[in-house]
């Protein structure tokens, strides 16, 4: 297993308020990193960053994405950029493609640029599985992604383009992470938008049986939140000019039906 990780540096972690952005944060100051950490708590929630508030080298700052004076004030000084903000969900762009658009596509943008002039070293962010769209074959394989069947999906492969034509075009170092449905502490049970396995478990909890949506034989590929971290490393410690400019997934590398699942859970 490679153990490669960011020690001694500044970060900036977008969407640090988030499942995976929080995660992110504990993780680098566990490595003596100093942390800037951006996010709107528009769907991420202060009790995930709480316990950092006091750490010295942690700063947080409340601001959106979507302006590109935030970007350009969190980003200052930071040598890598890991960057998660962004509306997740598959139903929530569907129902609100403008809004997803705007975070997920405009604020992208303005994390490019701002990266960009500032400088920073590598630019590491969040894509997703959902880029495979109507692609059928198994095991996935990052050239081979099919058609969009979301709005969401179209912002996540539109982030990779842009960034492909950022590496090439400014020399900002970057690699996309498509990540495959990860789970882990923090991660919030609640709302339409919840993940199948917070809720599964919130339902547990509570002594209530799990509401599958369809047969119950669709399967995923879930991915604990400890193999993104490590990802996030290597990606942005990585020093083959090859691996550049590229995206790469982030998975366990087995289906688990939801069938399964819940037996699991169980
Ligand atoms: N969780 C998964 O299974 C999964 C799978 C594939 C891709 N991703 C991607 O990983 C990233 C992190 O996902 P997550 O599961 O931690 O989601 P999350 O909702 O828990 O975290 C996203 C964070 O971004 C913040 N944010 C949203 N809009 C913002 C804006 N305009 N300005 C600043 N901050 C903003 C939210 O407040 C939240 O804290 C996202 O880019 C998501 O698309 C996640």
């Amino acid at each position: 297993m490679l153990e490669r990780k960011i020690t001694n540096s500044n970060v900036l972690v977008t969407g640090a308020a988030g499942f995976i952005g929080s995660s992110l944060v504990e993780d680098l100051l566990q490595h003596d990193n100093k942390v800037v950490a951006l996010d709107n708590l528009s769907t991420g929630f202060e009790r995930n960053v709480n316990e950092f508030k006091d750490h010295p080298n942690y700063q947080f700052i409340n601001g959106d994405i979507r302006d590109l004076e935030s970007c350009k004030l969190a980003v200052k000084g930071a040598q890598y950029v890991l960057h998660q903000a962004a509306l997740g969900s598959v139903p929530r762009s569907i129902k609100d493609p403008i809004t997803t658009n705007e975070v997920n596509v405009n604020g992208f943008l303005n994390m490019l640029v701002a990266s960009r002039d500032e400088g920073v070293q590598r630019f590491v962010y969040a894509t997703s599985s959902s880029v495979y769209g109507d692609e059928k074959r198994l095991p996935k394989v990052e050239a081979k992604i099919g058609k969009p069947l979301s709005p969401y999906a179209v912002s996540k492969g539109v982030n990779e383009q842009y960034a492909r034509v950022f590496g090439d075009l400014y020399g900002l170092e970057n690699i996309g992470l498509r990540y495959f449905n990860v789970f882990g502490a923090r991660q919030d049970p609640d709302g339409a938008y919840a993940a199948a396995i917070p809720k599964f478990v919130r339902h547990f909890i509570d002594h209530e049986s799990p509401t599958i949506h369809g047969d119950g034989t669709q399967s995923r590929d879930f991915t604990y939140i400890d193999n993104v971290i490590q990802a996030n490393h290597i990606a942005a410690l990585s020093t083959n000019p090859v691996a550049l400019n590229e995206t790469y997934n982030v998975a366990y590398g087995e289906s688990t039906n939801l069938d399964e699942l819940v037996e699991v859970l169980k």
